[in-house]
């Protein structure tokens, strides 16, 4: 398929699904007003993470890379009334903008952000485990130790997604240690017998696999 045709269907797609209310709109825009990247999810991508959280039955979901919000609220929304999101950020200021996000989306009480490396908030909350949806959107290099959390941490049916699969095309033709850790990551992935694993190519490619 060619670029535009990519970019069409793409289009054709988030008309059909990814219903976007104004918060989530104000929620990803965000990003630009206070001089954030803007490397949000796409809106479909978004809603693929609810529906992926639906198709869980996730109650208590963890996310790895919070920037502003944006996917963290299409999960959230997904979860029961008493549900919760862990979600983690390393930058002080995007965890302050991702904070008035929640609350301006009417998730905000659903919604735990830990200010922290992702490794350290990891081995802080899975006393709150297990968890039913595990969402990976951080760090490259840390993909693989993310994963074997994950594996650990979640509950039988759980899923464990995460963005940026095809790293723009990178990950075919590996240079960089990030290139090489989400290779990595994706044979982890296939050759767990705990985990039933697949890229949806769609967007940047986002990797799921369910915990059996
Ligand atoms: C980039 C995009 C992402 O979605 C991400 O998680 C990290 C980096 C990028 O385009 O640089
Ligand atoms: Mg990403």
């Amino acid at each position: 398929m060619s670029d535009d045709l990519r970019e069409q269907f793409d289009q054709h797609l988030e008309a059909l699904f990814a219903d976007e209310d104004e918060a989530l709109q104000t929620v990803r825009t965000s990003t630009k007003q206070h001089d954030m990247p803007s490397i949000s999810v796409r809106p479909y991508e978004g809603y693929l993470l609810n529906w992926l959280t639906h198709m869980a039955g996730a109650r208590i979901a963890v996310e790895i890379g919070t920037l502003a919000g944006y996917s963290g609220t299409w999960i959230a929304r997904a979860l029961p009334e008493d549900g919760k999101l862990y979600t983690i950020e390393k930058s002080s200021k995007h965890a302050d903008v991702a904070r008035q996000n929640f609350d301006m989306a009417g998730v905000g009480e659903r919604v735990e952000i830990l200010q922290s490396d992702g490794m350290e908030a990891l081995e802080q909350i899975a006393q709150h485990g297990p968890f039913g949806l595990v969402f990976i959107d951080a760090d490259k290099e840390a993909y693989p130790d993310y994963l074997t959390w994950a594996v650990d941490n979640l509950h039988q049916g759980g899923i464990v997604t995460a963005h940026n699969a095809f790293r723009n095309g990178s990950i075919l033709h590996p240079e960089t240690e990030s290139d090489y850790a989400v290779r990595r990551f994706h044979q982890m992935m296939a050759d767990d017998i705990r985990l039933r694993a697949m890229i949806i190519p769609t967007g940047d490619g986002l990797s799921v696999a369910v915990r059996r």
